[in-house]
């Protein structure tokens, strides 16, 4: 390594700054409370609470949110779009960026295009969901979205609030508007789950759910949240096998593994490791599986095998849908079917397939014994390289 240069120094404080700031889950701000404080928001707060973007936003670290008040508010519901339709027009309305009052007013060249939620969040089709703001004559500022002809449809008002570089709330003018985000969306609990997959490479996934009746506990869950982890068709063809030979029982099981019962998007599956409980958990620790990220990679790690996100096939809070490359195998059901195989089979043939069971270190419970210390190193492997780059960067400063 060659010697690090005094300017490196900025730079590394602040690669260390990130490390602990990321490795924070919960943000301190939260919109709903901010905006209570002003009630000639009421109406837009309101609704970015039944739309649940209040909690999208308070997951982000660096946003900005164009506040409408009540009057524009009205205007806006004098449109009768649907409450999925206002979620996309509000998302349009925050920009996944940082601008307070002063950054608004000294845009390098007057004029910029910013990224919304909605852009951000995959529901904006092609390049829409972004938002021009230019400093205009008079030191107005002007604010349109993109897909809308040139015209800029607002002008900043006032700050409402501002905790710098976590959250900035701007009155606008007026509503902006967007072809693009007034556009007619499908409800969550009508969409078609089964249909979803099946038109996006987990058809096999689908009619397993469909043939096993397990679809309608996916159903029932859309409203509430859910997240859907789906085994793309080569890979539901090659496990068919193993599939066929559970009970009808042991299959819906296996089908509810995939599904959680909470919307969880993929900033927050990267964020949050951990064990998580699906819609097959019923009781303490069982079918649970731990999702953990390796660099931009989210894997999901049960005790028989690990599974990595592919893609993603659908993202609209309370529903997100993502691909995955492996059957997600709990141990409840494929313990029991590798227990009933000759022993000494499984341990030259399916060596490193079984190797995570069998070195467990107790019969008794192995699960939550290994799954503890799976999470006891991941976070002294955190801890390790803090210090390490600590020590580094005290090594520079005293040099
Ligand atoms: C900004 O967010 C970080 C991380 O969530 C938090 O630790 C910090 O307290 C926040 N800053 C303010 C001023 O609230
Ligand atoms: C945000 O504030 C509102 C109103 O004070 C409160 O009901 C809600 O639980 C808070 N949300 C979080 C995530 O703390
Ligand atoms: C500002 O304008 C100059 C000259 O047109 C251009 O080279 C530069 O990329 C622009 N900067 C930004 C941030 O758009
Ligand atoms: C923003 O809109 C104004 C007015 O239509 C236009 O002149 C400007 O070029 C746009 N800015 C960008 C970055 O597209
Ligand atoms: C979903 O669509 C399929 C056909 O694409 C249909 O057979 C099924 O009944 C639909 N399910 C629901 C819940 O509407
Ligand atoms: C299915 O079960 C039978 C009988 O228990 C067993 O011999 C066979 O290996 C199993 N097949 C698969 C693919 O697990």
């Amino acid at each position: 390594m060659p010697p690090p240069t005094p300017t490196l120094l900025p730079s590394l404080a602040l690669f260390i700054l990130f490390i602990f700031s990321s490795s924070t889950t919960s943000n301190a701000h939260n919109i709903t409370r901010i905006l209570a404080k002003h009630p000639e928001f009421s109406t837009f707060n309101h609704y970015l609470t039944t739309t649940h973007l209040a909690s999208e936003i308070n997951r982000r670290q660096t946003i900005t949110v164009l506040a409408l008040d009540n009057a524009a508010m009205s205007a806006l519901l004098d449109k009768q779009l649907s409450l999925y339709t206002l979620k996309n027009v509000l998302s349009l309305h925050v920009l996944v960026d940082y601008f307070g009052s002063k950054k608004l007013h000294q845009i390098t060249n007057g004029t910029a295009l910013t990224s919304t939620m909605f852009q951000a969040t995959g529901a904006a089709p092609g390049s829409s969901g972004y938002i021009n703001i230019t400093d205009l004559k008079g030191g107005k500022v002007g604010f349109g979205a993109e897909d809308n002809d040139g015209k800029l449809d607002a002008v900043y008002v006032k700050s409402v609030a501002e905790i710098p570089y976590n959250i900035s709330v701007l009155q606008i003018s007026q509503v902006l508007n967007s072809a693009e985000a007034e556009a007619p969306t499908a409800e969550p609990s009508q969409l078609n789950l089964t249909e979803i997959m099946s038109k996006q490479g987990c058809k096999a996934f689908g009619d397993m759910l469909k043939a096993s009746g397990a679809d309608a506990t996916f159903n029932e869950n859309i409203d509430g949240g859910l997240t859907v982890f789906c085994p793309t068709d080569p890979v539901i063809k090659g496990f068919m096998p193993k599939y066929e030979n559970l009970t009808a029982a042991q299959k819906v099981s296996l089908l509810l593994y995939h599904g959680i019962p909470e919307y969880q998007s993929m900033q927050t599956l990267k964020s949050s490791n951990g064990i998580v409980n699906t819609l097959a958990t019923d009781g303490a620790n069982k079918y649970d599986f731990t999702v953990q990220n390796d660099g931009e990679v989210v894997t999901l790690k049960t005790k028989v095998m690990t599974a990595k996100i592919t893609g993603t096939l659908k993202d609209e809070e309370p529903l997100i849908v993502f691909k995955i490359d492996k059957v997600l195998l709990p141990r409840e059901l494929f313990k029991t079917v590798e227990a009933a195989e000759a022993p000494k089979a499984s341990k030259s043939k399916h060596k490193a397939a079984d190797a995570p069971e069998s070195d467990a270190p107790a019969e008794s419970d192995p699960a939550d014994q290994s799954a503890d210390n799976e999470n006891g190193v991941a976070g002294l492997d955190g801890r390790r390289l803090v210090m390490v780059l600590l020590s580094f960067c005290i090594g520079v400063l005293l040099m």
